[in-house]
């Protein structure tokens, strides 16, 4: 029988926290226990606002997903997001150590990518994702690996994502006081890039936007690996309470009419309603008015997809990726279901659009196979990765934790390059 091992991602997002289980062994990654949508709570905009209330919603997703899956959960890797993340690029040099055949080794890939680290940040600031883009030996550019080249000198350009000290202490502390340990922080738009980007798209250049509840965070990718990330502090939640205004309804209804407005736009052909011009009936939420024009509400939300669309494309004119992504968008996250998202998305940002699902894994698809699921699988995947590329999947270790062994910078960095 072949050897499996267990890995848990947590997502722990504004509107939902999703813990999905997958048993892993060397040729498939099957979901075998997922939390679905446990209700978010002391979670806001992507940051932890109020500890017992987080604790209470991961502990329950948790529960929920260790009952499905018949396993005790003790590890995971845990999605963290919020205004707060930046990215830089950052440069690394070494001289290649001597040796007899002047080889360049692991430990030299290992120090050039922690030359490339060496970047001053405030103390409040800590790095979470160090991504090397390309390595230079000598003056020869675009390698990928260069272990096994000769030369004196090597370089490294890495794309640096890094976040708050507090608000990754916070997130970190909630997991643990459910009594799980943090394997890594995975930013959440790294991790959707994980279940929903393919190669092809990476290495031409493409702009992954996972619009949530309460926040829209953006990675870039050129070449194969991420070169500019950011989260813009606004989401769905943001369309709904526009509906609440507009119609003075509560925001429960609100959201109920958003959500029927958007599956009924994914049914119909053009994707705004072949009914448009007709009236939808809110009888039933108690309204001032019994009928509403749709195109009346499609307006509303529009006018937020479009606030959304107009603050990523300054983003991608400010990170100088104007014309460089000709892979176009990719949209996931729960809010990509909004009716007229892909025709906002194409209108303000002039590139190809399509909407993004979790892909590459097996098992329980049905529950993780929405928008709202990538950052979740997202975060197996990464961990797949980390364990797969870098030889640490220990199969014997059933649970899960990650051998400390003296290659382990450099077989991490190995892991994600392209
Ligand atoms: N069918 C649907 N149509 C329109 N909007 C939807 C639909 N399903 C979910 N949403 C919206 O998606 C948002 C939640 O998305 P998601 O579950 O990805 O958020 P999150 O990960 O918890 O939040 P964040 O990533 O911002 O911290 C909500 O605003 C919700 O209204
Ligand atoms: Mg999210």
């Amino acid at each position: 029988m072949p050897k499996e091992k267990i890995i848990t991602g947590i997502d722990i997002g504004s509107t939902k926290i999703s813990t999905t289980v997958a048993s892993v062994s060397e040729s498939k990654i099957s979901v075998i226990g997922v939390s679905g949508n446990v209700p978010s709570k002391g979670i806001s905009r992507g940051n932890v606002v109020d500890i017992d209330s987080a604790v209470e919603a991961i502990s329950q997703s948790i529960e929920k997903a260790e009952r499905m899956a018949g396993v005790s959960i003790s590890n995971a890797f845990v999605t963290i997001n919020g205004s707060h993340m930046e990215t830089l690029n950052s440069h690394g040099v070494v001289a290649v150590s001597p040796n007899e055949t002047s080889e360049i080794t692991r430990s030299d890939v290992a120090r050039v990518i922690e030359a490339a680290q060496a970047i001053s940040l405030p103390s409040t600031r800590e790095i979470i994702h160090v991504i090397p883009r390309d390595f230079v030996v000598d003056s020869q550019e675009g390698i990928k690996d260069p272990v096994g080249m000769s030369g004196v000198r090597l370089e490294v350009e890495t794309n640096v994502i890094h976040g708050s000290a507090t608000a990754m202490r916070s997130i970190t502390k909630c997991v643990n006081q459910v009594g799980v340990d943090v394997n890594e922080l995975v930013y959440s738009a790294l991790a959707s890039s994980e279940a929903v980007l393919n190669d092809t798209e990476k290495e031409l250049g493409v702009l992954l936007v996972d619009i949530g509840g309460g926040t829209t965070s953006v990675i870039a990718f050129l070449d194969g690996s991420p070169i500019h990330s950011v989260v813009l502090p606004i989401g769905g939640r943001l369309v709904t309470q526009d509906l609440t205004i507009g119609l003075r309804s509560r925001f429960e209804d609100a959201e109920k009419i958003k959500i029927r407005l958007s599956n009924e736009a994914m049914l119909s052909k053009s994707g705004v309603g072949d009914v448009a011009e007709e009236d939808f009936d809110v009888s039933e939420f108690n309204l001032d008015i019994e009928r509403i024009p749709r195109s009346m509400l499609y307006k509303i939300m529009n006018a937020r997809l479009e606030e959304i669309f107009r603050l990523v494309a300054l983003e991608v004119t400010k990170a100088g990726l104007s014309g460089k992504l000709p892979a176009g968008i990719v949209i996931t996250g729960g809010a990509a279901l909004t009716a007229g998202v892909e025709r906002s998305a194409k209108v303000n940002l002039k590139m190809p659009v399509r909407i993004g699902t979790p892909k590459g894994v097996t098992g329980l698809i049905d529950e993780i196979k929405g928008p709202d699921a990538s950052a979740g699988v997202g975060s197996i995947l990464y961990g797949v990765k980390l364990y797969r590329g870098s030889n640490l999947l220990s199969l014997d270790d059933k649970n899960g934790t990650i051998k400390k062994s003296m290659s382990k910078i450099f077989e991490k960095f190995k892991s994600f390059l392209p």
